[in-house]
């Protein structure tokens, strides 16, 4: 726990291993006297922990998240050319997976809630479209019901990228929920350490209800192989350390109470900055649960610059996810297919301001954020 003047962090990894060391230091150091520190036993323990978790039948782990989607695009049977939709507003590890592979991304605009919105995708969808990939921002899942109308009706491949959503559950209208990457062709899963389950290092899974994908996936992160130095097909070589396993098999035993902490923030968050002018909270969609692996306001008029000055001046870190829309960056420019207009992108952009948010965080913490948030819009 951190006294009233400690040192604020947007995430505390430190004190959440210290909370849960014993556990954490029996699991790692068992792989460390063991020496399988490739595809140990806990690799594939995890996998199936985690598909248990999410509600899947497969789980596949790879290197990194990046990777995750990279992949997952390699086996879906698409060609040089055809468009994936991506949301404007994101990290840009999806459309790169897609340039990378000679797929022309098409970046539409997001909705209130910060994902990609649904009356976009349809809009965009040309004879060229074969896949859609959604990123459930933030910690809450994308509106699904009408975007499956639409993959549906023009049969599109839908890739989930659930980077920061691990914990989420999505309600359909007829009752059906399911937690997030669980919906798509493919869920992509990244346990970066500031992610909902975080690793000490690169870590990341693709999830799948498709017992031949799976297969496929697989083989894909081990050079194609089928068996040792028998390639099938093109493959790369992405794993998740055996090391990072036995570690994150024990945080998802905990990822409940950890998502549990992060709504305790949000909450407190939500009441004390709701009802302030400049001050746009985050919205809860109706039909998903939120996670919060980021809190995300809006702050309007052109005053989020400036708070953030404020707020690094009292020693509170807030940082800006993402300070240019897909389609503004230099990189991307050339390859994108033009889509209708991704404004609130491009306006979210210079108004998001995610604040400290992580399992360790105290009323004493929050309080001083709060009011040196009200503070900070006086002046
Ligand atoms: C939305 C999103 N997609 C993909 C990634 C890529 O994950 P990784 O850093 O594990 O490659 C991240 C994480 O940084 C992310 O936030």
């Amino acid at each position: 726990m951190s006294t009233p003047n400690s040192t604020i962090r947007m995430v505390d990894l430190v004190s959440q291993y210290r909370r849960l060391k014993i556990e954490i230091d029996e699991a790692m150091q068992a792989v460390i006297e063991r020496g399988t520190f490739i595809n140990g036993p806990e690799v594939e323990e995890f996998a199936r922990d985690l598909a248990s978790y999410i509600g899947v039948d497969h789980v596949v782990p790879c290197g990194n998240g990046t990777d995750a989607l990279l992949i997952s695009l390699m086996r879906l049977n698409l060609q040089r050319g055809d468009e994936v939709i991506v949301p404007a507003f994101t990290y840009a590890a999806a459309v790169e997976a897609a340039i990378l592979l000679g797929l022309t991304p098409v970046a539409v605009d997001v909705d209130a809630y910060y994902n990609i919105d649904p009356k976009a995708v349809e809009e965009a969808v040309s004879d060229r479209t074969r896949a859609l990939i959604v990123v459930h921002l933030f910690g809450q899942s994308c509106d699904m019901h009408p975007i499956f109308e639409t993959a549906d009706r023009h049969n599109l491949e839908v890739i989930e990228d659930n980077a920061q959503s691990l914990g989420a559950r999505y309600s359909f209208p007829d009752g059906r929920s399911f937690y997030t990457g669980t919906m798509g062709a493919v869920g992509a899963f990244s346990f970066f350490p500031t992610k909902m389950l975080g690793c000490f290092g690169d870590g990341g899974a693709m999830a799948t209800r498709d017992p031949d994908l799976a297969e496929a996936l697989r083989k894909t992160t081990v050079h194609g192989q089928s068996s040792k130095y028998r390639h099938q097909i093109i493959g790369v070589n992405s794993r998740l350390d055996t090391i990072q396993a036995a570690l994150l098999k024990v945080k998802l035993r905990h990822i409940d109470e950890a998502i549990a902490a992060r709504r305790a923030v949000a909450d407190f968050y939500d009441a004390s900055l709701s009802g302030i002018e400049e001050i746009e909270i985050p919205r809860r969609h109706p039909s998903s649960t939120h996670v919060y692996n980021q809190y995300t306001l809006r702050i309007k008029n052109g005053r989020r610059d400036e708070l953030q000055a404020a707020l690094r001046s009292q020693g509170i870190p807030s940082v800006v996810y993402y300070p240019l829309a897909i389609d503004e960056q230099e990189a991307f420019k050339a390859y994108l297919r033009p889509a209708s207009s991704t404004k609130l992108s491009r306006i979210l952009s210079r108004e998001v301001l995610s604040l400290p948010i992580h399992t360790e965080m105290n009323v004493e913490e929050l309080k001083r954020i709060a009011e040196a948030i009200v503070k900070g819009l006086k002046t």
